[in-house]
């Protein structure tokens, strides 16, 4: 098919690229003139594993192109447009920022093409994407849904073997031409109404960041205890109505999806109406979490006697360099209020703020070198030759 993706950030190029390597002809349109130029002369614009390898095959490559101007696409042969913009939460009004939503709706809004698909993909709270339809003067049941599920650090995987793709809208013809689109995957496909895609999307962005602040709270009752943390994790995991899967704790959980989907999820229904106080609490149990990450950090570099504390991890989880709501850079605004000398290790990011390996090397003072998720072992096998040679001691929060 011939396909359009709006959006060249992780969800759009991982979408594109997939699609391009099962046949399909890829038009990547992006605002972003630079990462149109990059992506051109077959750069890259962010690091996800596997992603350049078919990023790069010849024949892949070869179905895709890349442009900044709407106008360039020929429209009337184009089977199916993503919309893979970002849905950010806006700070000042703590609602969705819906404004790169309406920009690109409202070029396709000048499209001339009856049949042509248009499928959503970003991320958008159930009765927002009517008002931004209203804005621009489109009506909204000729939208389609294609809820994204992948993970930065696996989003490759997750493309090729999805668990599920979910499909929501009511032109049958349109929802039909996904399906056919979609017909390789080896998985269930769920067709819904627009507004259940998107709760799929929603509750299944608030159930994750539930299971993980569980695990941190359950971490901080085995500390106070002084029950052994790893065996009784384990011990309630093996139920198989629990499972170990997703079961470990984290120094506190962030990135760009599970806080700003969980302000919106609190934010779409009314509380006089509804009550919902375990959803509602989230994000206060992962800012308690990460004040108590933070504080046993400092308990122990005072304790310990140490020269300074370095993070090792700047994103906001492994395999990837998406800093957004990283819990490393919370847990460095709170040490650095106390401890004057913390810094960032990070080996893929590369920012004035993060140190390499040189700057480690040339440690020769005691340090607390915090893991804030696991690293690559050869990376492991050369921080544990600084932290010997430097006297330097190791703590990680993910496994007590
Ligand atoms: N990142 C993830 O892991 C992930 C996973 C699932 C769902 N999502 C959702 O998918 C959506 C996209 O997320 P992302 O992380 O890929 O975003 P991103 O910020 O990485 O990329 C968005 C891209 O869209 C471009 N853009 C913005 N407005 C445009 C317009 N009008 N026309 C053309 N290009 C435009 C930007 O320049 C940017 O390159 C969000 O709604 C997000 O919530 C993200």
């Amino acid at each position: 098919m011939n396909i359009v993706i709006i959006g060249t950030g992780y969800v759009g190029l991982v979408t594109g690229v997939g699609l391009a390597s099962h046949g399909n002809f890829v038009n990547f349109i992006d605002l972003d003139e630079n990462k149109i130029k990059d992506l051109s002369s077959k750069k890259i614009t962010f690091y996800e594993p596997g992603l350049e390898e078919y990023f790069n095959d010849d024949e892949t490559f070869k179905r895709m192109s890349f442009s900044s101007d709407y106008a360039s696409i020929e429209w009337d042969n184009i089977d199916i447009v993503f919309v893979c913009v970002q849905t950010p939460n806006n700070i000042e009004t703590n609602s969705v920022d819906t404004k790169f939503l309406e920009s690109a709706i409202k070029e396709i809004n000048n499209v001339n093409n009856n049949d042509l698909v248009i499928t959503v993909k970003s991320t958008i709270p159930p009765y927002e994407i009517e008002k931004v339809c209203e804005k621009v003067g489109m009506d909204s049941s000729k939208l389609t849904f294609n809820p994204e599920f992948l993970r930065e650090g696996t989003a490759v995987e997750d493309f090729f073997k999805p668990d599920r793709i979910v499909l929501g809208g009511t032109d049958t013809e349109k929802l039909t031409k996904l399906k056919e689109l979609y017909s390789g995957f080896d998985c269930e496909i769920i067709t819904t109404d627009s507004i259940s895609s998107q709760l799929i999307k929603y509750l299944a962005n608030t159930y994750l960041p539930l299971r993980l602040s569980f695990v941190n709270e359950a971490t901080r009752l085995i500390d106070y205890s002084g029950g052994n943390l790893d065996d009784v994790l384990k011990g309630v995991g093996l139920d198989n109505r629990i499972g170990q899967h997703y079961f470990r704790p984290s120094p506190s959980w962030g990135g760009s999806c599970f806080p700003k989907d969980l302000v919106e999820v609190n934010n779409f229904y009314d509380k006089d109406k509804l009550n919902l106080p375990l959803i509602s609490n989230i994000i206060n149990s992962n800012d308690i979490h990460a004040d108590w990450t933070s504080e046993n950090i400092k308990e122990l570099y005072e304790s310990k006697k140490l020269e300074g504390v370095v993070l090792i991890g700047a994103a906001f989880k492994e395999d990837t360099d998406d800093l957004r709501n990283s819990p490393t850079t919370e847990v460095f605004k709170k040490l650095k209020s106390s401890i004057e000398n913390v810094v960032v290790f990070d080996e893929i990011i590369n920012d004035e703020n993060i140190v390499k390996f040189d700057y480690l090397e040339d440690l020769n003072s005691p340090h607390l070198f915090v893991l804030m998720y696991p690293v690559k072992e050869l990376t492991l096998d050369r921080l544990n030759k600084i932290i010997e040679d430097s006297n330097s001691i190791t703590y990680i929060p993910w496994s007590l």
